[in-house]
Formats: structure tokens, C-alpha cells, sequence
């Protein structure tokens, strides 16, 4: 053990969990992969390509950086997404493996086989196809988590176009942003899913964003799930099940280019506008299937694995969909929320399908050390052997309570860190091989290769604090943002030319593992879902009340951070509604604007922000007074009196 000093406000206990010899002796990952990786970084990933996928025209060139930073992986190789996902594992023999576990809120189950889905993906991708879609096309998916999702992705990736799946807690509002900029043709829904205990429509929102008949979709297909009425737009609207029946299950998967785009999906940036992170198929897919089947020790002919992600976030994408089932994994989906109908509802599903790797996010963890340890102790979670952790930094207390009462005080934890950019993992221990350190994501994965630097780009060196930057390019690394090149350079190569900004603080110990710090921009980090402060703000200043906003996030408990937004009034509504009233106002309209996740947990009504002799916010200032602070050095401050002001709403 080192005598690594903490850092800061880090106050980290030396405790170290390295893996028992019963799991390292028949853990996947060996310790030669590092070496192999070190050794020949190109050659190792050129060989996991291979490895891991089938392609239909072998690739010859790894890795193209002439274009930097446009990064071209196995360009002149072919495969298609979908045929490695799925019929390869049947023409292997395993069609009667279970690849979905399908779990449904109100408790309906449906098991479905490769060969099933296989099916099933093919009869869609001739629906598909008769509603005109052809590679290169954009289609919107916004759907409950349900197998209809997997399939539809599956589609989509089948004949090279390309899907953006959007959240269903997102509003009408941003849907449309998003079939906008993406300027999709086909928009794939449902009437409705079920969480906690009702049916949420979808379908209405959908009606919404295309009421003004000004873009360019086409067909509508919706998927008959939560059972509530809907209105039907003749021409434009048809039941998924009508059109599927129409299809035959012959489709043959073609191959196309590794740089061929995989999927879009929106994330939120530093501006007000979401940002379209583009990825491509053979590298992003090489790199998904390679962590998935070592950092959660997939043995595939027997483990029951589960990822709690939605499909509409980035780990939905690469730890439900494509990492799992181009590893031919037998994985549980759950359409609901943990706590229907009662608070055992993950343990009770870990329990009847004897889930052995198990991947969800600290916030959920949290949530369930607050109502104790008592509820997942009546069920049996002997099954379990990998715990994954993402979104956000688990704090070590978490940490341990999931080995402990979830993991039974053996089974590995892998905190696992990566972002909707990087498209899949690239901190993690491997859980046959790295002492684990609970609070640390520890080690790039091999073949990654990362450092953490001064704001002048200087290496800190073991023991030291700064950015995290990604030194070289990796397989599933975003290949842009959607329509915008310039705003990928800006974003995340300008700040130090030839190394990826990823936008977190990290700390490196004594033994150069990695512990993250969280966001050093003004990205929130809500519940392991990312917020803008920006779009907020600019959500908010849109409503006619509004006059000027601030936003922070602010620490919680339980959901990492929490959304407090700082709001002027105009002045002709000063005085006319109470601070309750106008909090609630802005609340719901956030939630119409952007969505319900984007809610503000707390608005304050202020006088004056808080502002540098610039005019720039004082966030830092703002998230003091939102966590409760004192209230530290304000002589930068225009107007001190400003803080007065604030406190004194905050104090009320
Ligand atoms: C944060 C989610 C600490 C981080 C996969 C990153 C984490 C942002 C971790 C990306 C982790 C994710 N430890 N922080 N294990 N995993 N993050 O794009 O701030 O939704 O930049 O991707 O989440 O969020 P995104």
C-alpha cells in the first residue's frame, strides 16, 4: 500500500479490495492485455477489431489521424452493426439463447432468443425500407424502454442509417429541436410507457413538436404500449404492429463503411443549444464490445447481465444495446422505476432472473442506502459477481455499501468512467486483475491512453490536481458534433491542441489512479444526467416574467446535484405573485421547455446576480449561497449588496 497524502478536500481512506483468486482465475481479462495494449497501441485495438467482429470487407489501416481531430478508424474495412449483434451469434448455433429479458412495470415479462430478435429486427428493417429509409437517413426514436426500442435501433443500424434516440422525459419542445437539427424523415414512438404505477403518453408529444406540419417527417410509427388513447394522423401516423405484419423476415445485412455514422444523440454543452455527438459504426463498436466483456467479465453462456440505463442516454446505447449484444450476452431491460409497486422492485428483478453483472448509477445507490439495507436483504443477490458504477462520481461510503449489501462484501465493484464522447468506457478497473480503491475510477482502460494537466497543459504528475485530457485517439471516440465541425474543434480540442478536453477536474494519487472531481464548466451532473446551466437559463429568461436567470448546480444527497436557478423579474411582475407562485410557474415551464429532468429543484427570486466587473455571473458565488455557504471573497463583485439581497431571499 502507498502513503498517498490526500489531495485537497479529499479525504479518501487507504482501503484496497484486490480480486479473490477464485475470480481471477477465471476472470477474462488478463493482466497481458495492458502490456499488449502498451506495446502496440494500434496493433492491440487493430486485433480486438478483429476479434471481437465480424466484418464483411477486412479493414488494412487501423488508425487515419491525418485530419486531425478527425479521427477515421478501420476505414477501408466494411461491417454492419446490426448482422454483429445479431445473426452471426445464430449462425453460430446460440438462436436459442435469450438475448432480452424483457420486464415490464406492471409486471408482464417477455423472454425473446437471438433468433427471435433477429426476426424481429429483420421484418423491421423492411418496414423501414417501405417508408422510404435508406443509409444516411436520420430517424428519431422516442420510446419507453421496451424491446420495440432495441429493435427499432437495430433497424435503423441495419441498413446504415442513422438513429437519435431522444429521452422520453424529454418535452415536445426539445423534440423538435432535435428532429430539426438532425432533420429526420421517420420519428418512431409509442403511444405511452408505464412509470410508477401509470401510463406516461409519449404519442401527444410527438403530435406536438410536428403540429406545425414544417419538417421534414414523413411517417410516424408508433408502438402500442401504454394502451391510452391517442390521436391519429391520417397519412402520417401507423401502428407499429400493423406495418410489422406486413414485412417478411428475409433482410440481408450489407456491409458498410467503419466510418459509416451509427447513431446521433443530443447532449448538453456549455451554450443553450444540445449538441448533436455524432458516432460511427466499426470503431465505436470494436471499443463498446471490448469493455463490456472485460470490465464486466462477460461469460456469455452464462451470465445474466443488466445495465438500469435507458436507451435514451449514452450508456443505453452502448451497455444495453450494441456492447452486450455484439458479445452474444443474455441481458435482463426493465421498463420502470426501481420503486414500482413497492421499493424491492431491482432486487426482486435481480432475484428472479439471477442477474450476475449488474450496472447502474450512483444516485440509485444512494437512493437505496437512504431507505436501508433491509429491503434488498429479503431477496437473493447470491447470483451477483460484477457491480458496475457510472455517470457520476460514487463517494467511497457508497461505494462499499454496494459491495457490502448489494455485492454481498465480495463481489468486485468497477466505478466506470466515460461520456456520451467517448462512447464507452475508458477509466475502470478490470475486475480480475486492478486492487480496487472505493471513490477512484482508477485506470485508463488498455489502449487508453490519458493524462491529467495544469490549466497550462503542464502533466500534474502523482499526488496533483487539474484537468483530464485524453492524449490520443481511441476506437469510439465522437467523430463530431452533428453539422457543426467548428463547434467539435472549439469544444474540446482548442483549449490544448492536440489533447481532448473531456471537461472534469481528476486527481491522480500516489499511484496514478484516477479519482474524478466532477465538471469544471457549466455542465450539471443531475442524477448522472447531464444539464446545461446555460440551456436552463435560457429557458427560463424565455418566459415572459423572466428577466434575467442564473443557474448552478448545486450538491445533493442524493441525485449528485441538484438544479437552483437565480431569477429576476421584469419589473412590472415584481410584487405581483409570490415567490411560491412565480418558483412554481418557472418550474413548470422548464419543464415544458426542455423537460421534467430539467426542473429546477429550487428557484429563488432575487433583486440583482452576482457579477464581475466584466459582467460575467458569479456562479461559484451562486453555488455557495445555493449549498449554504458563507460567502467568501466578493470584491470582485459590482454591487455587494447584490449578495445581501440573495442571502436574505435564501434565508426566508
Ligand atoms: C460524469 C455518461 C465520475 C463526468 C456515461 C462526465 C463520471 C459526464 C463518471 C459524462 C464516473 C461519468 N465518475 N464522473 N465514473 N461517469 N461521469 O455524457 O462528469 O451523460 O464528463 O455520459 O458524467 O456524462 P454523459
Amino acid at each position: 500500500m502507498s502513503d498517498s497524502p490526500q489531495g485537497g478536500n479529499l479525504l479518501h481512506e487507504e482501503r484496497r479490495f484486490p480480486p479473490s483468486p477464485e475470480f481471477q482465475s477465471q476472470a477474462i481479462a488478463k493482466p497481458e492485455l495492458y502490456q499488449a495494449a502498451t506495446k502496440n497501441r494500434l496493433g492491440f485495438w487493430a486485433d480486438q477489431a478483429r476479434g471481437l467482429l465480424h466484418w464483411h470487407t477486412p479493414f488494412t489501416q487501423t488508425l487515419d489521424w491525418s485530419n486531425p481531430p478527425f479521427a477515421r478508424w478501420f476505414a477501408d474495412g466494411a461491417l454492419n452493426v446490426s448482422y454483429n449483434c445479431l445473426d452471426r451469434h445464430v449462425e453460430a448455433g446460440l438462436g436459442d439463447r435469450v438475448a432480452l429479458h424483457f420486464e415490464g412495470e406492471p409486471g408482464d415479462s417477455r423472454a425473446i432468443t437471438y433468433a427471435e430478435l433477429t426476426t424481429e429486427v429483420k421484418k423491421a428493417a423492411n418496414m423501414l425500407i417501405a417508408h422510404g429509409v435508406k443509409a444516411g437517413d436520420r430517424i428519431i426514436l422516442y420510446m419507453p424502454l421496451v424491446p420495440e426500442a432495441v429493435i427499432a435501433m437495430l433497424a435503423v443500424a441495419r441498413l446504415g442509417a442513422i438513429h437519435s434516440v431522444v429521452f422520453g422525459g424529454f418535452s415536445a419542445e426539445s423534440l423538435r429541436a432535435r428532429i430539426d437539427d438532425a432533420d429526420a424523415t421517420v420519428v418512431i414512438t409509442a403511444d405511452g410507457g408505464n412509470r410508477k404505477g401509470s401510463v406516461f403518453a409519449l404519442k401527444p408529444a410527438v403530435d406536438q413538436a410536428l403540429a406545425d406540419g414544417k419538417t421534414n417527417v414523413r411517417s410516424v410509427i408508433v408502438v402500442k404500449r401504454g394502451g391510452n388513447d391517442v390521436e391519429w394522423n391520417a397519412g402520417l401516423d401507423f401502428w407499429w404492429h400493423d406495418e410489422i405484419a406486413k414485412h417478411s423476415d428475409e433482410h440481408t445485412a450489407e456491409g458498410f463503411e467503419a466510418e459509416n455514422p451509427l447513431f446521433i444523440l443530443y447532449t448538453s454543452g456549455t451554450t443553450g443549444k444540445p449538441k448533436g455527438i455524432l458516432h460511427t459504426s466499426g470503431g465505436y463498436l470494436t471499443q463498446a464490445a471490448f469493455t463490456h466483456k472485460n470490465i464486466f467479465d462477460l461469460h456469455p453462456e452464462t451470465d445474466v447481465y443488466w445495465c438500469t440505463a435507458d436507451v435514451g442516454w449514452i450508456t443505453g446505447h452502448s451497455y444495453v444495446v450494441y456492447g452486450p449484444l455484439a458479445n452474444g450476452a443474455t441481458q435482463v431491460i426493465y421498463e420502470g422505476t426501481p420503486d414500482t409497486p413497492h421499493p424491492g422492485r431491482w432486487w426482486e428483478i435481480i432475484e428472479k432472473y439471477r442477474v450476475s453483472l449488474f450496472y447502474t448509477a450512483p444516485t440509485a445507490i444512494r437512493t437505496f442506502m437512504k431507505l436501508g439495507r433491509e429491503i434488498p436483504q429479503k431477496f437473493d443477490l447470491s447470483s451477483l459477481r460484477v457491480l458496475g458504477s457510472v455517470g457520476e462520481p460514487i463517494n467511497p461510503e457508497a461505494w462499499m455499501w454496494y459491495r457490502d449489501v448489494i455485492g454481498g462484501g465480495k463481489t468486485p465493484v468497477v466505478d466506470t468512467w466515460w461520456q456520451t464522447e467517448t462512447g464507452a468506457i475508458m477509466i475502470s478497473a478490470l475486475p480480475g486483475i486492478t486492487a480496487a480503491k472505493p471513490g477512484s475510477a482508477q485506470v485508463p482502460m488498455p489502449g487508453i491512453t490519458l493524462d491529467v494537466v495544469s490549466e497550462d497543459g503542464v502533466p500534474v504528475g502523482p499526488d496533483g490536481s487539474g484537468l483530464l485530457v485524453i492524449t490520443e485517439p481511441w476506437p469510439s471516440m465522437l467523430r463530431g458534433i452533428w453539422g457543426d465541425p467548428e463547434r467539435y474543434k472549439e469544444t474540446y480540442w482548442s483549449k490544448f491542441g492536440d489533447r481532448y478536453f473531456a471537461g472534469d477536474g481528476a486527481h491522480l494519487d500516489a499511484d496514478g489512479d484516477v479519482w474524478l472531481l466532477g465538471r469544471v464548466d457549466d455542465v450539471m451532473n443531475v442524477s448522472g444526467h447531464r444539464l446545461s446551466t446555460m440551456e436552463i437559463e435560457s429557458a427560463i429568461v424565455a418566459h415572459p416574467m423572466a428577466a434575467e436567470a442564473a443557474v448552478v448546480g448545486a450538491a445533493d444527497e442524493t441525485t449528485g446535484q441538484a438544479v437552483v436557478a437565480f431569477v429576476i423579474l421584469k419589473s412590472r411582475f415584481v410584487g405581483t405573485l409570490s415567490d411560491e407562485e412565480v418558483s412554481q410557474q418557472i418550474r413548470a415551464w422548464v419543464g415544458e421547455q426542455i423537460g421534467a429532468i430539467a426542473k429546477p429543484r429550487t428557484v429563488f427570486v432575487v433583486g440583482e446576480l452576482p457579477k464581475t466587473r466584466s459582467g460575467k455571473i458569479m456562479r461559484r458565488l451562486l453555488r455557495d449561497i445555493a449549498e449554504g455557504r458563507e460567502i467568501g471573497d466578493t470584491t470582485t463583485l459590482t454591487d455587494t449588496t447584490v449578495v445581501r439581497t440573495i442571502n436574505t431571499a435564501v434565508n426566508d
